[in-house]
């Protein structure tokens, strides 16, 4: 007997080696600080989790619409359009069991083998693992840094459009980076998408967590809501990672497809989760709100620290809770050849852990900086002061 050959082309995430070479050095009686967890440490608002009680109690615990129950597609139409300034009728979101799903049934519903996908890299990797799985070429595109963050590399990815491409995954609000589009890098990828006729998946996990300013969609540009699909997810803001809970959102005739995908894959997501669902749509979003105030004072006491910090550049997001630090002076510093040595170095020397750039995709030709992320959604104030503070003492110890 033998495994099916495509399980060759499937990737997974493997940041789950750091939370296991963490674990082991925390078994040893170590200090741990977890910067490489994607995950968040805040408590579900206490609103979303008696609705979801009162949800069992009044017995919505059996088989519901595959597509979803009508108040939340209602509830996620009205409030995804409101904050892009469009209009989505519920037949156009497809409730999930989380973001994730989202990729793999856009690309089943989009690709055929042998056709291409842009993805970025560095990015999240399960976009490059569903692609290749599903028999397509996953092609990856980069970021380039500038002043102030990252940038697409906006030729990259026009030279990389064949006459087989067929869609473009774009994740603005950036998994690892952080990074933001600006409203050129936006338009000129809606346009590329526009010329070659492309769908677009648009990642937007990260669209309410920010800090000032508000997010801007792709969808929302002329010509692209009839092309792209939003993957929408109530993981981050709403602090339920664990709940799997997200919609797939965009035109008619893909949301049939993914109800459809629905159906094969899982019936439906979880009766009960999806009034929660309503309740964190519809009901009092103060506990989401003091998230961010929570989540930016991480974000700045983890900064501080950084930019203090012998051999490393860093610039603070105003989204998502990810930092993407160039640490190529401190790999010198501390004499390590790569970055799994110096994240090893590191987690030794003072406990902190952290996922590196080789975690989000295989490096392209011609990088020459190093990066790693500190993920702060996961770690208090006090331990990321203290950590990275153990972090930089290591470091200038060994200039
Ligand atoms: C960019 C990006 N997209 C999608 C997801 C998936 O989120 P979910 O937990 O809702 O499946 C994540 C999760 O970390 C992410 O970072």
């Amino acid at each position: 007997m033998a495994l099916a050959e495509r399980l060759t082309r499937l990737g997974t995430e493997t940041a789950f080696t750091v939370s296991l070479a963490a674990a082991e050095w925390g078994a040893k009686g170590n200090r741990i600080y977890p910067f490489h967890l994607g995950d968040l440490d805040l408590a579900t608002p206490s609103n979303v989790v008696a609705a979801m009680d009162r949800a069992i109690a009044d017995g919505k615990t059996g088989y519901c619409p595959a597509a979803g129950i009508a108040p939340l597609r209602e509830a996620l139409a009205e409030d995804i359009g409101m904050r892009r300034g469009l209009h989505y009728a519920p037949n156009q979101v497809v409730v999930q069991p989380g973001g994730k799903p989202v990729i793999t049934k856009f690309i089943q519903s989009v690709m055929n083998p042998g056709q291409e996908v842009l993805y970025p890299n560095p990015g999240y990797p399960i976009y490059e693992s569903q692609i290749e799985y599903f028999g397509g070429v996953a092609k990856a595109y980069r970021y380039l840094p500038t002043a102030t963050g990252f940038s697409i590399d906006l030729d990259q990815v026009r030279s990389l459009i064949t006459p087989a491409t067929c869609a473009i995954i774009y994740n603005d609000l950036q998994n690892p980076i952080g990074a933001e589009s600006t409203d050129a890098e936006r338009e000129a990828i809606a346009q590329l998408a526009i010329e070659h006729d492309l769908w677009v998946l648009s990642d937007e996990a990260y669209f309410e967590m920010r800090y000032s300013g508000s997010s801007k969609s792709i969808a929302s540009l002329p010509g692209m809501q009839e092309r792209t699909v939003i993957l929408y997810t109530f993981s981050k803001k709403f602090a339920m990672t664990g709940w799997r809970l997200g919609a797939a959102v965009g035109p008619v005739e893909i949301a049939d497809t993914i109800a459809k995908l629905n159906t094969n894959d899982e019936s439906c997501t979880t009766h009960f989760v999806q009034y929660a669902g309503v309740e964190g749509i519809r009901g009092d979003q103060s506990e989401c709100l003091a998230m961010l105030d929570v989540l930016v004072a991480r974000r700045d006491a983890a900064v501080e620290v950084l930019q203090a910090t012998p051999g490393i550049t860093v610039s603070a997001p105003e989204a998502t809770f990810y930092l993407f630090p160039d640490v190529t002076d401190a790999m010198a510093i501390v004499g390590a050849a790569d970055l799994p040595s110096f994240a090893e170095q590191a987690l030794h020397a003072t406990g902190v852990s952290f996922c590196t750039r080789r975690h989000f995709g295989r490096p392209q030709p011609g990088e020459d900086r190093q990066y790693v992320r500190f993920a702060y959604s996961g770690i208090g104030i006090d331990d990321i002061r203290a950590g990275l503070g153990e972090l930089q003492q290591w470091i200038a110890s060994r200039q």
